[in-house]
């Protein structure tokens, strides 16, 4: 096959690299078990999660290394490549307080790990450790580092402490940990993506009763693109839970007209159009975007399954369309990467990923297409905003494993 993916990451040499910061931060000694968790991309359903709609992301293979060795006595030492502080805690973590800073994810996580362990009746496995993350995912970008995180760390503390927890036991320890400890009000897709990820495979998941489906993308005929615009906005969380709440409002007025309805995603359309003209008018261009997107992803979910990759992209396009004019999430950097890829032969479809008002576009892309889909993201956009946005390309991934150290 012509255009076959590049070898998958993380590579030997990363992997090495991590193994070696964590000698040089913790000390030598050959005991060092690495992990890796993947990120995130959400390639249909925007927006949705915290509407109870159907969402269809999938992991990629980049994301989060964790460096783990355990202590002979009851220490716990998180630390960062990021950061040169360290958290040192006593096992008991009886001083464990939120910090408001990237510790915080992985000792949320911990706190519920530990618990686990303590309820299973498991508590003489716990032992003190030394933990390294690092990675070589983007932070910030919409590529959900945040459940990479969790999801990884629930999955090596289980490993090194020897507990019996699913998969899915991971997936909600790392849900509690953000909602919880962390204190952020997110929704169930980024985990779910994280920890139950398929290589070769796009999540279906719907969000209203957490059921999900795995629904093949051949990996050796389409690539994933990702243009980070490397715009990176620090209000981003307040606009993010003020569609939250504005979505919230909406259906709290559609519900009404509409009382077996359980969250925004049930209402019908003829009921939204026959009462939008009496709703706030940014409350009623939120629910349109949440009311035509679901209808958008079951369309894309159908394309997918009849092998029509172009019906997947055009709706994938039409999304972010969407996510510009009605859901206000999109930024001028997003919106030019978007109309350079779809203007280029063998693009399928390109829209904004994660919560948007900067980050990342998503491309979907038949293979052979990558050079020119870099040449003229990168044309286009330094041309209008004087500097480049960084372009990858990247495979899918298998979720949260172990990683052999040659
Ligand atoms: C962020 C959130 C996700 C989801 C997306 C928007 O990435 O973490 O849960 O709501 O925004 O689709």
């Amino acid at each position: 096959m012509a255009h076959r993916r590049a070898a998958a990451t993380p590579s030997s040499d990363e992997l090495a690299s991590h193994a070696l910061q964590f000698r040089r931060r913790f000390g030598d000694g050959d005991d060092v078990r690495i992990f890796f968790s993947p990120g995130r991309v959400n390639l249909m359903g925007a927006h949705l999660d915290y509407n109870g709609g159907p969402v269809m992301p999938t992991a990629i293979d980049r994301g989060t290394f964790i460096a783990v060795r355990e202590r002979r006595d009851r220490r716990l030492r998180l630390a960062s490549t990021l950061d040169p502080e360290m958290l040192e805690l006593d096992l008991d973590l009886g001083a464990a307080t939120r910090s408001k800073r990237w510790v915080d994810y992985p000792l949320g996580v911990l706190i519920e790990i530990r618990a686990a362990a303590i309820a299973a009746g498991l508590e003489t496995r716990l032992t003190g450790l030394d933990i390294l993350f690092g990675g070589n995912l983007p932070i910030g970008a919409g590529l959900s580092s945040s459940a990479s995180i969790c999801v990884g760390t629930a999955f090596a503390l289980k490993t090194v402490w020897e507990q019996a927890l699913s998969r899915m036991d991971l997936v909600h320890a790392a849900l509690r940990a953000e909602r919880g400890f962390v204190g952020v009000q997110c929704g169930i897709m980024d985990p779910y993506a994280v920890g139950l990820a398929s290589e070769g495979h796009i999540l279906w998941l719907d969000c209203k009763d957490a059921s999900s489906a795995y629904m093949p993308l051949d990996n050796d005929r389409y690539a994933i693109a990702i243009a980070d615009t490397l715009v990176r906005r620090e209000l981003a969380q307040g606009a993010f839970n003020e569609r939250v709440r504005q979505c919230a409002r909406a259906f709290e007025h559609l519900r009404e007209r509409q009382p077996e309805s359980t969250c925004l995603r049930d209402i019908h359309l003829e009921v939204f159009e026959a009462c939008r003209s009496e709703m706030d008018p940014t409350q009623a261009r939120r629910a349109q975007h949440v009311i035509h997107e679901v209808a958008r992803t079951f369309a894309a979910r159908d394309a997918l399954l009849r092998d029509d990759p172009v019906g997947f992209g055009a709706a994938m396009t039409r999304a972010h369309v969407s996510l510009r004019d009605l859901f206000d999430v999109s930024a001028p950097e997003l919106d030019q990467l978007v109309e350079s890829a779809v203007a280029c032969e063998g693009v399928l479809g390109s829209r904004l990923t994660g919560a948007g008002f900067g980050g990342c576009t998503v491309i979907l892309l038949r293979r052979g297409a990558e050079d020119e889909l870099r040449s003229r993201l990168i044309a286009d956009f330094s041309t209008r905003f004087g500097r480049r946005p960084a372009i990858g390309f990247f495979g899918g991934d298998a979720g949260p494993r172990e990683m052999r150290l040659d």
